[in-house]
């Protein structure tokens, strides 16, 4: 059976620097499942910019090719924010549901990161991890994260940002962000990258 390692969390918790490295030290590939919903949003942007409309974003995501995930487009600020907003929609997360659940099937392994990895798509993952960290330690990484990609914003706006986004995450009713039960938390707020790491692949070889 395939090893899933299924790295859920809030927005610049870490996980997907922590799932980056698991993903290396294993030699297993990777899913960064926040930019299928990205790509997503991007794609309604750029078409009606209706992102409340649930049947044009389902399209969209039933559309959805594996090279815009490599558009520099998916990683702004903007992306992030229409992302949360096209993933209440049920019929974009169905639309979503067989490449990420064919990506848990892989042998030997995989990493996957996103928000409902250890909870709907690989409930049967034998590594869980729930990354997060204080709102304050997120919002100034995905700030510096946002000024090296030439955005300019203040702190604020990304702290309210986050706020924002934790909130619709966790309170929609479709795949809500939860920790799952046997997943086990890993707060990154006072860690740097390797001590998360090493804390990660703790939890890791536990499960092994
Ligand atoms: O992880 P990232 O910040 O790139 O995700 C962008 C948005 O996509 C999240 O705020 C969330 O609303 C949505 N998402 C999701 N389920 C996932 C991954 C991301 O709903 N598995």
């Amino acid at each position: 059976m395939a090893f899933v390692i299924a790295v859920d969390g809030p927005a610049a918790s870490g996980k997907g620097t922590v799932a980056s490295r698991l993903a290396e030290f294993y030699g297993y590939p990777m899913l960064d499942t926040g930019l299928l919903y990205r790509a997503v949003g991007v794609r309604l942007l750029d078409s009606s910019g209706d992102l409340d409309d649930a049947v044009a974003a389902e399209a969209a995501a039933r559309g959805l090719a594996l090279a815009e995930l490599e558009k520099a487009e998916v990683r702004t600020r903007a992306a992030g924010e229409a992302a949360s907003r096209v993933a209440v929609h049920a019929g974009v997360r169905a639309a979503l549901f067989d490449l990420q659940r064919d990506f848990a099937l892989r042998e030997p392994g995989s990493v996957i990161d996103g928000r409902d990895i250890g909870t709907v798509i690989a409930p049967d993952a034998q590594a869980k991890l729930f990354v997060t960290a204080s709102p304050e330690v997120r919002a100034d990484r995905r700030w510096k994260q946002l000024l090296g990609q030439g955005e300019s914003v203040t702190f604020d706006e990304i702290l309210a940002d986050i706020r924002k986004r934790d909130e619709r995450d966790s309170g929609r009713a479709s795949a809500p962000l939860t920790q799952a039960a046997d997943a086990v938390l890993l707060d990154t707020s006072e860690m740097t990258i390797s001590q998360a790491f090493d804390a990660a692949r703790r939890i890791v070889e536990t499960a092994r």
